[in-house]
């Protein structure tokens, strides 16, 4: 059992007490933060004159020699600590006696655990980025592809209007870049060193936190050291983006899973990306979609976690805090094993168009064309609306869609329609006559796409 502290106690700790308090086993995923915190505050120490040059450059070249050597293996961590810092600094005192036991100078545990699970989360907040930014070049190179690809557009699950896979694709892809722009949003209010308020008060050591900060790339310091110490907004936002991502992610998959059933067809996913039956041998499951909807739910558990860990926290530090690294740590691994397995899942993807136009065509997606029709000679919509419902229930009698009705069949219901009528209900029409921006004709949607272009070439 190896701690920082026990001057004060005349007992050992009991040994339970002591697992139950550790948190080894988890801190060490940010053994390079704690060690690059430790670089920055003694280099600190040292331009401050509170250790001297010699003390600075020892302490400095051993932390580095501590960190190779774990990324070697050389070295290896070990329960024997209590924690990370505990671990780095008595590996350092081992190293260099005395003047390892300097290191602490002018910092406690809390600020500096404040500080490494600021920097570790800052870089996962990067990584996820990088992740999201690859599948919206996916996303849209599938949407450059098929602009001309109808498809049924639909709510309830019904088939409502024709769109093009293209528009349906481009609305992950404003999804996917909103959780971008979160991603952004949440690093640079993060971007600020909790170093130097020590256990909560500050110290009396003339600390320049300016400069720890502009070391390890923050905007500056923080500017309550009672908040420092005790501030884990950054990780509930964090995993509030996370989870929003996972919503994201959800959704595409519950679509593709339905889209790839023997029902729908309009998709194939790949063999690479599918999974057998041990007794069905026909079968050809879609495992990574299903197991990525369903580990949205142990993102949306690290969130709720961690907000009600921290919800009767009274300032400023306290252990409860440590609990935010297990499942924040795991939710992060989980959103971007998804996302890179999604992405490799959706660029391997083989789009049956075929299937999609014809199912488009099949179930009435023109009906509100055909009413349109209507009002644009004359008739009120709601006459309109009646009208082409009598039609639907028609042709549903008789099996067909409403463009298989000759025009003696449509007059009979309304001598409004003409010959025109056919142009103007063909799924070419329905799509391209929609032109406003965000809508899915090949017009509005070659736009949308040199925006996106755009956008991703600069962002
Ligand atoms: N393992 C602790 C945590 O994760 C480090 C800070 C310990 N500070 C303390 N005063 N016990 O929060």
């Amino acid at each position: 059992m190896a701690q920082l502290w026990g001057g004060r106690f005349t007992k050992e700790t009991d040994k339970l007490v002591y697992n139950f308090n550790a948190s080894i086993s988890f801190d060490q995923k940010f053994y390079k933060q704690d060690i690059q915190g430790s670089i920055a505050h003694v280099c600190m120490l040292g331009k401050q004159g509170i250790l001297t040059k010699e003390e600075m450059q020892d302490i400095v070249r051993t932390l580095d020699e501590i960190c190779k050597d774990v990324e070697s293996g050389k070295l290896k961590i070990t329960d024997e600590y209590e924690d990370i810092h505990s671990f780095v600094e008595a590996n350092l005192i081992d190293r260099l006696g005395d003047t390892g036991k300097k290191l602490h100078t002018g910092r406690s545990r809390n600020d500096q655990v404040a500080l490494d699970m600021r920097l570790y989360t800052r870089l996962e907040v990067l990584y996820t980025d990088e992740l999201v930014r690859d599948l919206l070049q996916e996303l849209l190179k599938i949407m450059e592809e098929n602009t001309e690809t109808i498809m049924p557009g639909f709510t309830h699950l019904q088939k409502a209007q024709p769109v093009t896979l293209a528009h349906h694709v481009g609305a992950y892809f404003e999804m996917f870049k909103r959780d971008r722009s979160r991603l952004h949003d949440i690093y640079n209010r993060m971007n600020y060193c909790p170093l130097g308020a020590g256990a909560l008060a500050g110290t009396t050591y003339p600390l320049d936190r300016e400069y720890t900060a502009s070391l390890l790339g923050f905007e500056g310091p923080t500017l309550n050291s009672m908040d420092s110490v005790s501030d884990r907004d950054y990780v509930i936002e964090f995993l509030s983006a996370l989870s929003t991502i996972m919503m994201h992610l959800s959704r595409f998959c519950e679509e593709i899973i339905i889209w790839n059933s023997n029902e729908y067809q309009f998709v194939e996913i790949d063999d690479a990306y599918s999974t057998g039956s041990s007794i069905m041998p026909q079968k050809k499951n879609p495992d990574i979609a299903e197991l990525v909807r369903g580990k949205t739910g142990r993102v949306y558990g690290a969130l709720m976690s961690i907000l009600t860990t921290m919800k009767g926290i009274p300032l400023a530090y306290n252990k409860d805090m440590q609990e935010d690294k297990e499942l924040t740590f795991d939710a992060i691994d989980t959103v971007k094993g998804c996302l890179a397995l999604f992405t490799g899942m959706i660029s391997t993807m083989k789009f049956n168009k075929e299937v999609m136009s014809k199912s488009a065509r099949h179930g009435f997606t023109n009906a509100t064309d055909a009413a349109d029709y209507l009002v644009n000679h004359g008739v009120p919509f709601r006459d309109a609306h009646g009208i082409v419902g009598r039609i639907v229930l028609y042709c549903i009698d008789k099996g067909i869609a409403i463009d298989d009705m000759s025009l003696d069949e449509l007059k009979a219901i309304s001598p409004v329609f003409e010959e025109d009528i056919y142009d103007a209900i063909s799924m070419d029409t329905c799509v391209n006559k929609r032109l406003t921006i965000g809508a899915p004709s090949k017009e509005a949607m070659m736009q949308v796409i040199a925006i996106e272009k755009e956008y991703l070439a600069h962002d």
